[in-house]
């Protein structure tokens, strides 16, 4: 046991309730879960809050769109963070939302804190304004041509093409998202907060608060390019908290998230005897405070978080820990190829575990991306977790459960093999302390491959045929089985559950981290159950398959819309059927001649229950020209005729008007 009980808050992230929780999510909040069991393993008195992020302009709008309140909304998706993060083995102690009582309160005492000793001052700025919306628009709702290298359809804040910041100002004819009209410039009181008055004392936190390099160098060059005095208000309409003594200002929704964390904390004080809020929240407060957070949000963490704390009385963070963004076989996830994987599609097909095991063998302290190989998650899970770990216990635990009635010997017959696994006990802590969890799972591999060598090496299964050898193959058993108990102590952070489930068979009540140090010895065992099995690539094709299908239709982000030039390589012309006929062998199906003003060809098109052939024959209909020629059973089908309706019955095709003739060019 550690000498010293630590007390620790720890958050992650509150997720935007706007949408559902997915792999890339699951790297963050899986890395906090991970420290916070490490730390409770450890003794410390660690707590874990979470909360909804809850407001801001894309949940009202999103809201209006499904003709919902905004609350309905946030309440529908922090469900579904609340069960699928549960089923991932994510254990917050408290679950919130930023919509709260608690966070209203907190948020406003805050304010009139920072307002009162003069760090928020009130300046009238110009902004776009959407005049059919009736409302201000932030700057990724309006786009317009990139100012720099002139790439159309560019967001009002960066330029995907060229990479450089823009404003809703200064973009070439600009246009709302929202009514796809031309915005004008409205004047309008906004509330800023003082942040340039708080450089030395950021450079002092930055100094002693242990953050990764990369993040210190990402501050260095914020304070070098100089901190921006920030704009903390919003107009109405806008879903958020109305800034006190203010008609129809709101605050902007990264004012009020990171106040989350307090207020979720703080609703968790509400109903715990044990817990004070300003144990933890006060200024000169002895707790550890750690947030979890993506790269992406790191201004908000490391500049205005702090100095909002600060200036309000509060104590700062005692770290930040940033983690890089997920990407999967290499590249960012992506709706159309399947890889944009929901939690619970996840869920349905795969062992929460396997995920848990395989972003710790990948994850370090640093903002590097880490790459989900689906692959390589197959063969990783099987040959660490099956091939490797479980394997030690289902080699021994047999004999022990047959020959012994489940009872472990009184010794070990070799304590420098357990030595060796339990002498590592402050290496992997040490490693779990500062986040290199591949580290950690890297050495406890290593000593599982000893512990496999151990009983390669004495091949208890061929002791146990020489009754005068019995003896010894309790020993070697009770070996085994002793090594796996500590490697499954060392992991139980990454697998609660196969740890759990570890822990009842060797019917222990508990486990302490220190207990790994010392084996288990004559004590009764249950019976053994197989704790893992083997992953199959088809689990994860399936998985795959079904985030394809998930992925709305044509309202993915990325590709909502074609390019006209898209639509132009479509080489749609009018043809006339010359002959329609059924064909032999598929009931669905009419062999179509088309005559296309340039000759004859083949098509076969599903029409047939709707159709009598006999009727269609000097038809003209719509066809799809330049479409590759397919081969079906049937023969080579060569374009594709244009119908509409859902099929069998209800298939109508489309003709044009007289006077179309075949070989015309469809625009
Ligand atoms: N609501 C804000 C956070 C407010 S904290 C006071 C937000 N929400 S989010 O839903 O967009 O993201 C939640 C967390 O998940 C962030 O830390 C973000 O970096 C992380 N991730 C979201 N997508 C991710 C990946 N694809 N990969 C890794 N982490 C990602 O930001
Ligand atoms: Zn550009």
């Amino acid at each position: 046991m550690s000498d010293s009980r630590r007390k620790i808050l720890v958050t992650s992230a509150l997720p935007y309730a706007n949408g559902s929780p997915h792999m890339g999510h699951l790297v963050e909040y899986i890395q906090t879960d991970i420290w916070v069991r490490f730390q409770k393993l450890r003794g410390h008195d660690c707590i874990y809050v979470c909360a909804s992020d809850s407001h801001g302009t894309p949940i009202m709008l999103k809201a209006r769109e499904l003709g919902i309140t905004p609350e309905e909304l946030t309440e529908g998706y922090s469900k579904e963070f609340v069960n699928d993060f549960a089923d991932f083995g994510i254990g917050f102690d408290n679950y919130h939302t930023t919509h709260s009582p608690e966070n209203e309160a907190l948020v406003a005492s805050m304010y009139r804190k920072l307002r009162d000793s003069g760090d928020i001052y009130s300046r009238t700025i110009e902004q776009m304004y959407d005049e059919r919306e009736g409302m201000f628009l932030p700057d990724r709702f309006v786009m317009g041509t990139c100012p720099n290298c002139k790439a159309e359809d560019q967001y009002g804040d960066a330029c995907e093409n060229c990479n450089k910041a823009t404003s809703p100002e200064t973009l070439i004819d600009p246009k709302s998202v929202l009514s796809g009209t031309t915005p004008v410039k409205r004047e309008s009181e906004h509330f800023f907060f003082r942040l340039s008055d708080y450089e030395d004392r950021l450079r002092q936190w930055m100094r002693d608060s242990a953050l990764d390099k990369n993040v210190v160098s990402k501050l260095e060059e914020w304070f070098e390019a100089g901190l921006q005095d920030w704009d903390i208000s919003r107009d109405a309409p806008y879903f958020g908290f109305r800034i006190p003594e203010t008609q129809d200002k709101y605050f902007y929704v990264w004012l009020d998230a990171p106040v989350g964390y307090m207020a979720s904390f703080k609703h968790l004080c509400d109903r715990r005897d044990d817990l004070e809020f300003d144990e933890y929240w006060a200024a000169g407060s002895d707790a550890e405070l750690y947030h979890f957070i993506g790269k992406d949000i790191m201004y908000f963490h490391t500049l205005f978080w702090p100095a909002v704390l600060n200036g309000s009385g509060y104590r700062t963070p005692t770290s930040v820990f940033a983690h890089g963004f997920l990407t999967v076989d290499g590249q960012k996830m992506s709706k159309s190829r399947g890889t944009f994987i929901k939690a619970r599609t996840y869920l349905d097909n795969l062992n929460p575990e396997f995920l848990r095991y395989y972003y710790a063998a990948k994850l370090g302290p640093t903002i590097e991306d880490i790459d989900l190989n689906l692959e390589d998650f197959v063969a990783r899970v099987n040959s660490d977790l099956v091939g490797k770990l479980v394997n030690i216990a289902s080699r021994c635990a047999g004999f022990i459960h047959k020959r012994f009635d489940g009872e472990l010997a009184r010794e070990l017959p070799d304590e420098a093999l357990f030595a060796q696994v339990a002498d590592a006990s402050e290496t992997i802590a040490g490693h779990y302390e500062r986040r290199e969890y591949s580290k950690a799972m890297r050495l406890i591999m290593a000593l599982a491959d000893k512990a496999n060598r151990y009983i390669d090496d004495h091949k208890p299964w061929v002791m146990a045929k020489d009754e005068d050898r019995l003896p010894d193959v309790q020993l070697v058993c009770t070996q085994g089985i002793n090594l796996f108990r500590s490697l499954m102590i060392y992991l139980a952070p990454v697998l609660p559950t196969v740890a759990a489930a570890t822990r009842e068979f060797l019917g222990e009540d508990s486990w302490q981290w220190q207990d790994a140090v010392t084996p288990r010895l004559g004590a009764t065992v249950r019976k053994f159950k197989p704790l893992l099995m083997r992953v199959e690539a088809s689990q994860v094709e399936k998985m795959v398959e079904q985030s394809k299908q998930n992925a709305p239709a044509p309202a993915a982000v990325d590709d909502e819309y074609i390019s006209i030039d898209d639509f132009m390589k479509v080489d749609l012309r009018i043809a006339r059927i010359e002959q329609a006929e059924p064909v032999e062998g598929a009931d669905k199906l009419l062999a179509l001649t088309l005559d296309l003003g340039d000759g004859r060809r083949q098509v076969f098109a599903g029409i047939k229950a709707a159709y009598d052939p006999a009727e269609l024959e000097g038809r003209h209909v719509i066809v799809v020209a330049n479409l590759a020629p397919r081969k079906m059973r049937f023969g080579v089908s060569e374009g594709m005729v244009l119908a509409a309706g859902p099929g069998g019955e209800d298939i109508f095709l489309l003709s044009p008007d007289d006077g179309a003739a075949p070989g015309m060019r469809v625009k």
